[in-house]
């Protein structure tokens, strides 16, 4: 992509999955990276592979929950690199899997503020980077269950419904200053968040859904963040990009 060498990106849920995948497509690319993440084992080991690249490279075991603890990473990212051009807001939560009846109220609220909360604590302080800056680039991780509905994930859904409604009133906002908001939504990826939690029954109903006859690997998901950041995307805002070999058709 070129012409992202020497920018700087935020990642959160950089410890493993999509966002340890994005971190690196974007160290390849030459960007220097402030991964973000409670994880703190795995956030190490994303950050020694990144290192080899020989790029910046900061790790910040922050809770993207608390508010005041993002926008300290967001300005150690600046005072570290000098600059915040681009962010993946990526951390989530699954939560339970368990009908709408009985989903239990404590978890729907540790998911609301995990999943729509802590992603607004992101936009918020590197918004306001940006906007000092003169613009950026920004892509949440969404889902496909940010348009539709599966049986048993009802908070998840209702919480990357949000995510996408985030993406489209941010680029509503800001676009017009130079900063544009995009989200990615995928289909089911091979993950810790996805692996060993369903049976066989359940995995081959779920690649069925699938008109590819797989599941995603991180990586190419990746591929679509990194597009979405670099500037060719740049007539890209408020977009749900769908990467979800064919579920939602
Ligand atoms: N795996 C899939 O099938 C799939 C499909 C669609 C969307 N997604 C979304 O992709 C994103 C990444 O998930 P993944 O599949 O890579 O799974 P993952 O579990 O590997 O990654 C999620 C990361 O978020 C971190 N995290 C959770 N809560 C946090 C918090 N409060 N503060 C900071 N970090 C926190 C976790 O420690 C973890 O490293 C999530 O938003 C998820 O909802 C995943």
């Amino acid at each position: 992509m070129g012409s992202m060498s020497g920018k700087t990106a935020f990642i959160t849920g950089a410890a493993g999955g999509i966002g340890r995948a994005t971190a690196h497509a974007l160290a390849c690319e030459g960007v220097s990276l402030m991964l973000v993440d409670l994880d703190a084992a795995g956030l190490e080991i994303t950050r020694e592979e990144i290192a080899r690249h020989g790029n910046g490279v900061a790790v910040s075991r922050t809770d993207i929950a608390d508010a005041k603890a993002v926008e300290a990473a967001v300005d150690e990212t600046v005072a570290r690199f000098g600059r915040l051009d681009m962010a993946h807001n990526n951390a989530g939560l699954l939560g339970p899997i368990v009908d709408l009846v009985n989903y239990p109220l404590d978890k729907a609220r540790t998911l609301f503020d995990v999943n729509v909360l802590g992603l607004l604590h992101c936009l918020q302080p590197q918004i306001r980077h940006m906007l000092q800056s003169g613009g950026g680039s920004i892509v949440n991780t969404a889902s496909v269950s940010g348009v539709h509905a599966v049986p048993n994930i009802s908070v998840y859904t209702a919480m990357k419904h949000a995510v996408i409604g985030l993406t489209k009133a941010a680029a509503a906002e800001y676009s017009s200053r130079g900063i544009r908001v995009n989200c990615v939504c995928p289909g089911f990826v091979l993950t810790n968040m996805t692996k060993g939690h369903f049976n066989a029954e359940t995995e081959s109903i779920l690649v069925a859904q699938h008109p590819i006859g797989r599941f995603a690997q991180p990586e190419e998901i990746a591929e679509a963040v990194v597009w979405l950041l670099s500037d060719r995307a740049s007539f890209s805002a408020g977009s749900a990009l769908f990467v979800d070999g064919g579920q939602t058709i």
